[in-house]
């Protein structure tokens, strides 16, 4: 097999970060770079991101020297990461989820809820595809168990009006999944579970929250939640995604994206 060196070390990110591997770094590298490279001649595919993938996985890149794209770059977090150093540096700017928090907070909604707003669609950055069972389960061992629910829930939610809270089904929707979209059965299901449920506002009000929270014009800072953050989220002394709790995993695929494996 042919493999075009240029190509190779673009891929892994130019050459001064190919320096920084260690050898059996590099072997592996290149042993993922031919398998794919056969995958391709054997399909006649070129790879593609799925429209699943977290915002940190996919997106666009900035063509290098060569022209050839390349993500963009992240850095370094420190060794005992907090949720703010996340916000910092890996979910920054984070407007839609600051705005929606800032809603919840200008109406005084109650500070989990407050918390909740801000957390409901961090996981993006990891993962797409069912966010909001990826997000709460990300955000379980640190919260309380109702911010987790209502993080959970508000997937399934927002394709249901409620109009005993202004909620309305967003335009936005019918832009990102077709006029005539019909939510899955297990969306469905999740629907009607959570509308009798005894906490049924505290998911709901995530997506009334969220109708406020796309407004290219408005200004939002992380600092008018430190506090709510301190009171709420539970932050590991060892740091997030090194705390050895059964998300760990999630924190630091999100601290290292670039990891092969
Ligand atoms: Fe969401
Ligand atoms: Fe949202």
């Amino acid at each position: 097999m042919e493999v075009d060196r240029r190509h190779f070390l673009s891929v892994l990110g130019g050459v001064s970060a190919v320096e920084l591997m260690s050898s059996e770094t590099k072997a592996d590298e290149l042993e993922h770079y031919m398998m794919d490279l056969l995958d391709q001649q054997a399909t006649g595919n070129q790879l593609v991101v799925r429209r699943g993938a977290g915002s940190l996985f996919s997106g666009r890149g900035t063509p290098d020297a060569e022209g050839r794209l390349q993500p963009r770059l992240i850095e370094p977090m420190p060794e005992r990461p907090t949720l703010v150093d996340f916000f910092k540096l890996r979910f920054a700017p984070a407007t839609h989820v600051l705005q929606s928090a800032t809603d919840a907070l200008k109406k005084g909604d109650k500070e989990e809820t407050i918390l909740a707003c801000l957390l409901h669609d961090v996981v993006l950055n990891l993962i797409k595809v069912d966010h909001g069972y990826w997000g709460a389960q990300m955000m379980e061992p640190y919260v309380s168990e109702r911010v987790s629910w209502g993080i959970r829930y508000h997937q399934a939610l927002r394709f249901y009006p409620d109009s005993s809270v202004g909620y309305e089904y967003p335009e936005l929707y019918n832009r990102i999944f077709g006029k005539d979209y019909v939510p899955l059965p297990y969306i469905k299901q999740a629907y009607e579970f959570a509308r009798k449920h005894r906490w049924y506002m505290d998911a709901r009000m995530i997506t009334v929250h969220d109708l406020y929270a796309f407004d290219p014009g408005m200004q939002v800072s992380l600092d008018p939640f430190i506090d709510i953050i301190g009171r709420h989220f539970k932050q590991p002394k060892e740091g997030l995604g090194f705390d050895g709790s059964p998300v760990a995993h999630m924190w630091r695929s999100i601290i290292y994206p670039d990891n092969p494996l």
